[in-house]
């Protein structure tokens, strides 16, 4: 058995979490947390692990300056558009699909190309952290199913979705019907629920039906998606909503007969309570109303809303009316495929939020500036909410999975002058600090290994 002894932070509520700097944790056998017990002075070690029964333990120690957190959910991610990243802060939306994203996305109609991208791209996106992801593949089945088979083999806890799109792209970038769309859709399915599910019995990756946003898909296709959905109430959908203001124009232009944009996934029954919903910048009160009734979740993705000119996400309203939230990547509308740049990028949107005039009965969120409790929670158990897995992951309790960070603040891989520990100025001893300076400084290189299902999948030290 393997146990854990020294400092592990708990995202409990959005306002605190627990930090305790003596625990011992415990895994099972299937990479699930077993016990955690806190306050464990050294001296008690050896006696802690005889009560619970652990006789021969693999105790791995924490040194001074590390500590474990849950690893970071990216709820919205691009995994076609890596290669792009950095690349379009000149446009709005709909010119910067046309121009940058699409032309990258028809290069994965090659399974060979994809292959050497997704492998580089998924090893990437590991190595920040994120050990569950949403991804968004290109249109094609046989690159998202190389995609999915990369994922699974590199270990990661993900959905992968092809998109669905058969109008307003261009016509080297678009599904010929919506039949066929609906068949390659179905197919991914089969492919990944074939996957092995390894030891613990769980599946790591998952199938997301992904219609790309109401733009791209007609109303047949929605008809099918819909459809296909109410058939399997365990199938995810992901898709895209107000991020931008001449896109929600064009969306209902397209959709007359629906109330608002939100409204057009409802009618078309893609609104549920395991849909997540990228970026909500500009929703209007019914769709708020109406998101919350569904149960569906919503994915902050600071950097892209900033980079691409959408606006600035009013996420502490959303939170105050118990709507889920999580953070998205959104790669490459943002330009990281770090959670950490988009936990910054979250911080910043709620303070310009908090800059504004107030609007309104607030509660405790609503344009306030987020907490770096806050933060954390949305980078973690925020996250699980919105994928519909916190029953699996995004804190630490018995029976959830080891899906987990050791993070290094005096990592000799580099970063050394954030922490100024020799100088005594950080204090690598203070749990609070080292969090919150991780959070706001921290890099790759601060994350020293990487685990999901209790497996060691990657992070930087060797
Ligand atoms: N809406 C439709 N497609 C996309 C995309 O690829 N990125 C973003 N940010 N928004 C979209
Ligand atoms: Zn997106």
């Amino acid at each position: 058995m393997q146990v854990f002894y020294g400092s592990v932070i708990n995202p409990e509520t959005l306002t605190s979490y627990k930090a305790s700097s003596n625990t011992l944790l415990a895994l099972s056998p299937q990479g699930n947390v077993e016990w955690i017990a806190h306050d464990i002075q050294d001296s008690m070690v050896q006696e802690t692990l005889l009560q619970n029964g652990c006789i021969d333990a693999e105790v791995v120690a924490l040194k001074e300056g590390q500590f474990i957190i849950p690893g970071f959910i990216d709820t919205h991610t691009h995994a076609p558009q890596l290669p792009n990243i950095g690349l379009g802060a000149q446009y709005e939306l709909l010119d910067w699909l046309d121009n940058i994203t699409f032309p990258m996305e028809a290069k994965f109609s090659d399974d060979k190309f994809a292959e050497a991208a997704y492998s580089e791209i998924v090893r990437r996106i590991i190595n920040a952290g994120t050990t569950t992801c949403c991804y968004y593949g290109s249109l094609h089945l046989g690159s998202t199913k190389v995609l999915a088979n990369i994922v699974q083999s590199l270990g990661q806890r993900a959905f992968v979705g092809k998109c669905n799109m058969d109008r307003n792209a261009p016509d080297y970038y678009r599904e010929d019907s919506p039949e066929t769309s609906l068949q390659d859709t179905k197919s991914l399915i089969e492919h990944i629920r074939s996957l092995d599910t390894g030891p613990s019995g769980i599946p790591l990756v998952r199938p997301i039906v992904t219609p790309r946003f109401a733009i791209s898909c007609s109303n047949p296709l929605l008809s099918h998606l819909g459809d296909l959905v109410s058939s399997d109430p365990s199938l995810h959908i992901q898709t895209h909503v107000s991020e931008n203001k001449s896109e929600i124009e064009f969306t209902k232009s397209l959709f007359p007969e629906c109330g608002s944009y939100a409204d057009v996934y409802d009618k078309f029954k893609l609104l549920r309570r395991n849909t997540i919903l990228a970026h909500a910048v500009h929703l209007e009160d019914e769709e708020v109303a109406l998101i919350k009734e569904r149960q569906a979740g919503i994915s902050h993705c600071p950097t892209s809303n900033f980079h691409l000119n959408s606006g600035v996400a009013p996420v502490g309203k959303y939170l105050d009316k118990g709507i889920k939230v999580g953070l998205g990547t959104d790669v490459s509308g943002g330009y990281s495929p770090s959670i950490l740049n988009a936990i910054r990028n979250a911080s910043i949107a709620s303070k310009i939020r908090a800059m504004q005039p107030d609007t309104g009965s607030l509660g405790p969120f609503g344009n306030k500036q987020l907490s770096v409790a806050s933060l954390l929670y949305l980078a973690t158990l925020g996250g699980a909410q919105v994928c519909d897995l916190e029953d699996r992951v995004g804190s630490f309790s018995p029976g959830k999975s080891f899906d987990a960070l050791v993070v290094d603040v005096r990592t000799s891989m580099g970063n050394p002058a954030l922490w100024g520990s020799d100088s005594g100025v950080a204090g690598t001893k203070d749990l609070d600090t080292m969090l919150e300076r991780f959070l706001y400084c921290g890099d790759d290189r601060n994350i020293s290994m990487v685990y999901v299902q209790g497996k060691r999948i990657g992070g930087a030290s060797r």
